[in-house]
């Protein structure tokens, strides 16, 4: 599988001579079926136009950080939240100077402080420069905050040099960017997910449900199966695609959600709760839809509690490691506390769903992860970034337990 698919590189472009060869890695990443979107440094533009790479991406490019125009069609911290990667390439000694130093004086800089997306750097520059103190120095305080550094390749330079400080090929880059994506911390893991809403016929036309659309679950699952695991989708209806290579189970109502998990839970040692199960559901289905003139003004429609999929998994002996999520409106950490315990849980994510912009079918969420002993907020990020993180943080604590 090609792990870059649909993920989002940000490519930034910094001023050295290898600055053209920014033109050949959109193409390679596009041909990989990444979304590419572009920000150059000003001495960038000195070596290879705007217009060029606007025209290779497909999207207007970003240069200067108080640019109205293009601050209106994705502001800064909007194209920081967007990226899945961030890759500066080719990376100049200045650039990572100014990096190493925290420094927000352009564009690029300011992304790279505002991302929780990792950030990579493909550095370029004379081999002198390359080897200076000063620049070893900031390439080791970079690491040391966890920014990669993909290279540099060795060789003829531009300048005439022999030695350390060429941009690796566009092929080289892209295959670093795409073991970022491909982690291996649930390498041998048969995982059960299950993801989206779940509907409760009340007759043949009308159904109980909720908003959940299946992203959070699905990016998940995908996010799973990039780590190494085999993974089982089990999802209410949703119209999402199905990630590459995970097994997705079609199911409607709360039970058969609930026979579709306990088939398979036996295999499986991780289980991670997403759908929103609707927790109760019409006692009496009609085989026939309800007509209103038979039933007047007023409809009563009796309820039953649906069994707890979660719950259930989590009681079983030897069961899986059981993770829950709590979709709550209020005392967000409380509510999702309880439930851990009250379920006997070994992690549950907590996310306030009141709020539009993140939870029921949006693009991104605002998470904590609570523990029986710890709770960690997370920053705002996309559910697939989201999905990337949680996964890593999940590898560690099974590994703890
Ligand atoms: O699908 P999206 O649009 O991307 O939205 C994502 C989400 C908001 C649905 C997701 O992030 C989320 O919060 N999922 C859990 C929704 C939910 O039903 O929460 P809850 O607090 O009601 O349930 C707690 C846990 O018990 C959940 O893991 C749920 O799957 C599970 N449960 C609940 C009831 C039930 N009968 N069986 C269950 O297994």
């Amino acid at each position: 599988m090609n792990t870059l698919t649909n993920k989002r590189i940000l490519l930034g472009i910094t001023g050295g001579i290898a600055a053209y060869k920014g033109a050949e890695i959109i193409r390679r990443f596009q041909d990989a079926g990444a979304e590419v979107r572009v920000v150059m440094t000003r001495a960038a533009c000195e070596f290879i136009t705007p217009l060029t790479m606007q025209a290779l991406s497909g999207h207007p490019v970003h240069v200067d950080l108080l640019d109205t125009d293009a601050e209106a069609a994705m502001g800064h911290i909007e194209l920081a939240r967007w990226a899945d990667l961030v890759l500066v390439a080719p990376a100049t000694a200045d650039f990572m100077a100014r990096l190493a130093n925290g420094r927000g004086d352009d564009l690029l800089t300011t992304l790279c402080l505002a991302t929780v997306a990792p950030i990579a750097l493909a550095p370029a520059m004379n081999q002198a420069m390359w080897l200076n103190k000063a620049t070893s120095k900031n390439e080791a305080d970079l690491k040391d905050r966890g920014i990669l550094i993909f290279g540099p390749g060795e060789g003829l330079q531009a300048c005439g040099d022999t030695g350390p400080g060429r941009l690796l090929d566009p092929e080289q880059l892209l295959q670093h960017c795409s073991e970022q994506f491909s982690s291996g911390v649930l390498s041998g893991y048969n995982v059960v997910i299950t993801a989206g809403p779940t509907q409760e016929a009340i007759d043949p036309v009308r159904y109980i449900s909720n908003h959940s659309s299946g992203k959070q679950g699905f990016a998940l699952a995908e996010a799973t199966v990039e780590a190494g695991a085999k993974v089982t989708l089990v999802s209410g209806p949703s119209q999402l695609t199905t990630p590459d290579r995970v097994e997705r189970i079609d199911v409607v109502s709360a039970l058969e959600m609930l026979e579709a998990v306990m088939e398979r839970v036996a295999t499986c040692n991780l289980f991670i709760g997403v759908a929103a199960v609707a927790d109760y559901r019409p006692i009496d289905p009609k085989a026939h839809k309800i007509k209103k003139d038979i039933s007047g003004d007023n409809l009563t429609i009796h309820l039953i509690k649906n069994p707890d999929i979660l719950a259930a998994v989590a009681a079983l002996k030897d069961g899986p490691f059981t993770i829950g999520f709590a979709a709550e409106t209020q005392d967000v950490i409380r509510h999702a506390r309880e439930k851990l315990e009250r379920k006997n849980l070994d992690l549950i994510i907590a996310n306030d769903v009141s709020d539009v912009s993140i939870g029921f079918n949006s693009d991104e969420n605002r998470t904590t992860v609570i523990s029986k002993t710890e709770t960690k907020p997370l920053p705002l990020m996309s559910k697939h970034q989201l999905a990337r993180k949680l996964v890593k943080m999940f590898a560690e604590y099974i590994e703890k337990r």
